[in-house]
C-alpha cells in the first residue's frame, strides 16, 4: 500500500510537470482526487488494513493528498499567471504606431459667417433671440402690417401648413414676438432659416437665411439705423466701407431703405463680384411702422426704432466668392473643407 501511495504521487508529479495549461490541471486533479479518483480509491480501501497499518498508511495518505492539493493549487497560480503574461505580450498595443486617421469636420460657411455677424452685433450691445420656423400667419403677415391682398402672402410664394400656420418667409415676425413680449428698451438680431416656394437654381431656394435686427426705445431716429449700419459693414468688410441707403418699400417700415456698402473686394472700382457697379446690396431697412408698434401694444407717441434684415446667404457667398446657392446645402465635403 505504501509503495503503491508513493507510485501514485510520482506518478502526479511527472504528469503535473508536463501539462501547460488549467485544462490539464483540473483534469488531473480529478484523475486523482476526484470521486473515482486514483487517491480516493487508496483512502477508500482504509478499511481493509490491519489496525498497526492503519495509522501508518493513513498518515502517509493524508500527506500525499495534502501534497497534491497544494501542488495543484500553486500550479494553477503559476498558470494564471502565464495565462496573463502570454495576453499581454499579444495583445500588445504599440501606442507608439501612427494610428487611422480621423477626419475632423469644418465649420460651414454660414456659420463662420453668421458668428462673425453675431460678434459685431453683440459687440453692440445687441442680443440674440428666436423665433419658430413653423409661424403664425398673423406674425408672418398680419403684425408686420402686410395688408390682407399683399402678393407675398400668395399661395405661390408662402409654405402654407393650414390657412393660418405657415412657414415663415422672413424672420421679421420674431419682431413682433419680441415686441410683445420683452421689455423696452429693445436691442436684437434674429437669425434663422426663412421658407419660400421658389424653384431651386444658382441663386434661389425654397430655405434660405435671414438675420433680422431690430431696436425700439425712446428717440431713435434714421440716425441711429445708419450709425448701427454703417458700423457693422466696416467690421464685416473692413474700415474703408461706405454705405448707401436708397429708398425702398416694406410694408412694416417707413421710411424703408435698402442698403448697400461698397464692394470689399474692388473697393468701389467695380469688378466681378459687384457685376462693374462698385456697390453690394447687404440689406433691407427702415423705421419701424407705428401701425408694427401699435400692433404689440407699444405706443407710437413715445417710442420709435428701427429694424433691418439681411440674407446671410448672400453675404456668405459674396464673402467668399461662392456662385451657387446649391453648393451651401448639398453636403459636399469637398466643398465645405474649403473654409
Ligand atoms: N423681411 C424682409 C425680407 O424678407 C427684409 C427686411 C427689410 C427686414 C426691412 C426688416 C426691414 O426688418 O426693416 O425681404
Amino acid at each position: 500500500m505504501k509503495d503503491s501511495l508513493e507510485r501514485i504521487r510520482k506518478q502526479f508529479i511527472e504528469e503535473v510537470e508536463a501539462l501547460d495549461n488549467q485544462k490539464q490541471l483540473e483534469e488531473i486533479r480529478i484523475k486523482y482526487l476526484g470521486k473515482k479518483g486514483e487517491l480516493t480509491a487508496v483512502l477508500r480501501n482504509m478499511g481493509s488494513l490491519s489496525a498497526e497499518e492503519r495509522p501508518i498508511i493513513g498518515q502517509l495518505a493524508n500527506e500525499v493528498r495534502d501534497y497534491m492539493n497544494e501542488k495543484i493549487e500553486d500550479t494553477a497560480y503559476v498558470l494564471k499567471r502565464k495565462e496573463v503574461e502570454v495576453r499581454l505580450l499579444t495583445e500588445f498595443v504599440d501606442v507608439t504606431m501612427p494610428s487611422k486617421k480621423q477626419e475632423l469636420g469644418g465649420r460651414h460657411p454660414l456659420s463662420i459667417v453668421l458668428d462673425e455677424i453675431k460678434d459685431i452685433f453683440i459687440g453692440m450691445g445687441f442680443s440674440i433671440a428666436e423665433g419658430p420656423e413653423i409661424e403664425k400667419a398673423y406674425y408672418n403677415f398680419d403684425a408686420l402690417n402686410h395688408s390682407a391682398h399683399h402678393p407675398a402672402r400668395d399661395m405661390q410664394d408662402t409654405f402654407y401648413i393650414t390657412e393660418n400656420v405657415l412657414l415663415r418667409t422672413q424672420t421679421s415676425p420674431v419682431q413682433v414676438r419680441t415686441m410683445l413680449k420683452q421689455d423696452l428698451p429693445i436691442r436684437i438680431i434674429a437669425p434663422g432659416r426663412v421658407f419660400r416656394a421658389d424653384e431651386i437654381d444658382a441663386t434661389h431656394s425654397p430655405m434660405f437665411h435671414q438675420v433680422e435686427g431690430l431696436v425700439i426705445d425712446k428717440g431713435i431716429t434714421m440716425a441711429n439705423l445708419k450709425g448701427t449700419l454703417d458700423t457693422f459693414a466696416k467690421k464685416l468688410y473692413g474700415e474703408k466701407t461706405k454705405t448707401k441707403f436708397r429708398p425702398h418699400h416694406f410694408p412694416f417700415t417707413e421710411p424703408s431703405a435698402e442698403v448697400d456698402c461698397t464692394c470689399f473686394a474692388c473697393e468701389g472700382k467695380g469688378c466681378r463680384i459687384c457685376k462693374g457697379s462698385g456697390w453690394i446690396e447687404i440689406l433691407g431697412a427702415g423705421m419701424v411702422h407705428p401701425n408694427v408698434l401699435r400692433n404689440c401694444g407699444i405706443d407710437p407717441e413715445v417710442y420709435s426704432g428701427f429694424a433691418f434684415g439681411m440674407g446671410l446667404d448672400r453675404i456668405t457667398m459674396l464673402r467668399y466668392g461662392i456662385d451657387d446657392l446649391r453648393l451651401m446645402f448639398e453636403n459636399d465635403k469637398r466643398f465645405l473643407s474649403q473654409f
